[in-house]
């Protein structure tokens, strides 16, 4: 397995080109299943997840083809409805394949996703969904099992708190539903909005995009479309604290300001000047940073993905912060493994209070999953001496080319392969 070694204690300086948003791009690939005309996909970022992705839709029958650098082409028939545990346990997007199967084939067999490192993760808001819209769904053998002889239809779908991927599952099947669908309480993250915008392209007709209440026409059928890819705004304040990190300053080329939500005024209140630019966004850092609180909500609010990152940041800190996690139930992970290069944080439920201390020293450190392990990168940016970050296939199921980026303004870091 790869591991990341990094000799800290260099300032970011330079520009960060911001690739292709992961969580927007394995949704959009899904809609591929929605038509048998080819959809076009630009700026979609290489990754690890991106590949299991077209994996998982190349065994429905839909191929996904390179068609040039950061271009994929989706398309063809469903020829299985069936979504194995073997792809699915390594992604649970894949569960997303559901309500779309279901939708143009009347059935579909997938895979329950079962737990992660994060958190339990159910999908019981995806399945009350799709039976409101008229599916019928049985659970045997760890498989989802859903029919829908009559077809599918429009509903009005109430969300009792806000989930990403159950909003995400009832718009896709949703656009070729008889008659109008309504969710209400919908998640509003950018990512959603691009997912529907694409749909729109396809032909789908989706109105209240951005806002938490979604209404959906079904049509009888969707066509191909040209999509390209929102910039990814997780990579995007990744970067913004290792630049803030290694006090240092950076352009996100692309990043959009709006799309950082609540992360921007967090990172201006702990001392990081987040400025909006033609090209993109500006970071910089020539102060010292101060102890902040921050607690995740869905967006707009503070972002889950961003979490473990902050706390790093803050682990650096002059004076106390207290991070509150409300979105995943055991999505600190990453305090043992700072706390091992010299961090000074207490984790009390789903509150971590984190102490800053003046400098962290390198060690090697291992993560549990993909946030998580950039939070120990950075932490290996600003510590003293070399950190070697193990299991780095992680990183690589959502961050796209990072030594290249990172050492490009000025980072000590390399891949060391096996
Ligand atoms: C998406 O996960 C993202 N993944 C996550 O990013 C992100 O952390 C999360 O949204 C929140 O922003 C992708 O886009 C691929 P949810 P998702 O449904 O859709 C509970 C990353 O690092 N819930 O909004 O799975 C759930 O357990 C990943 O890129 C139910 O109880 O998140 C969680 O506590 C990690 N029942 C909360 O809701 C359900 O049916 C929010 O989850 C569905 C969710």
């Amino acid at each position: 397995m790869d591991r990341i070694r990094i000799r800290g204690g260099r300032p970011l300086e330079g520009v960060i080109d911001i690739s292709g948003a992961k969580n927007s791009a394995l949704k959009v690939m899904v809609a591929g299943l929605l038509t048998d005309e080819r959809l076009e996909l630009e700026n979609v970022p290489a990754l690890a997840d991106v590949a299991t992705m077209a994996q998982l839709l190349a065994q429905h029958g839909i191929a996904v083809e390179e068609t040039g650098a950061k271009r994929l082409s989706v398309g063809g028939a469903i020829t299985n409805t069936e979504a194995p545990y073997d792809i699915v346990r390594k992604m649970r997007a894949s569960i997303l394949v559901l309500g779309p199967l279901l939708a143009r084939t009347g059935e579909a067999r997938v895979s329950l996703p079962g737990g992660c490192a994060i958190g339990t993760r159910p999908v019981d808001l995806h399945l009350k969904g799709l039976e409101a819209m008229g599916a019928e769904i049985t659970l045997d053998g760890g498989y989802i099992n859903a029919r829908a002889p009559k077809g599918l239809h429009g509903a009005t779908i109430t969300f009792p708190f806000v989930s990403v991927g159950a909003t995400e599952q009832l718009l896709l099947t949703a656009t070729l539903a008889a008659g109008e669908t309504v969710l209400v309480n919908a998640a509003r993250e950018p990512e959603i909005g691009d997912l529907a915008e694409c749909l729109n392209k396809m032909g789908a007709a989706i109105s209240g995009i951005g806002s938490d209440r979604l209404t959906i026409r079904g049509v009888k059928a969707l066509h191909g479309a040209r999509h390209t890819i929102l910039p990814d705004r997780i990579e995007a304040g990744t970067y913004a604290c290792a630049a803030a990190i290694t006090g240092g300053g950076v352009l996100l080329r692309g990043a959009r300001l709006h799309d950082l939500g609540a992360l921007a005024a967090t990172l201006g209140e702990a001392g990081v000047d987040v400025t909006a630019q033609a090209e993109g966004v500006a970071i910089s850092r020539r102060n010292g940073l101060h102890g902040t609180d921050a607690m995740t909500e869905p967006f707009p609010g503070f972002v889950t993905d961003m979490q473990a990152q902050f706390m790093t940041l803050m682990a650096v800190a002059e004076g106390a912060s207290m991070i509150t996690e409300t979105i995943f139930e055991n999505r600190f992970m990453h305090v043992p493994e700072l706390n091992r290069m010299g961090a000074r944080i207490n984790v009390h439920g789903s509150s971590a209070i984190v102490r800053g201390v003046p400098a962290l020293s390198g060690a090697p450190v291992m993560a549990t999953d993909l946030r998580a392990s950039f939070s120990l990168v950075l932490a290996g940016l600003a510590a003293k001496g070399e950190t070697i970050v193990n299991r780095v296939y992680h990183l690589d199921r959502g961050y796209e080319a990072v030594e290249r980026k990172l050492a490009a303004c000025g980072a000590e870091i390399e891949r060391l392969r096996d």
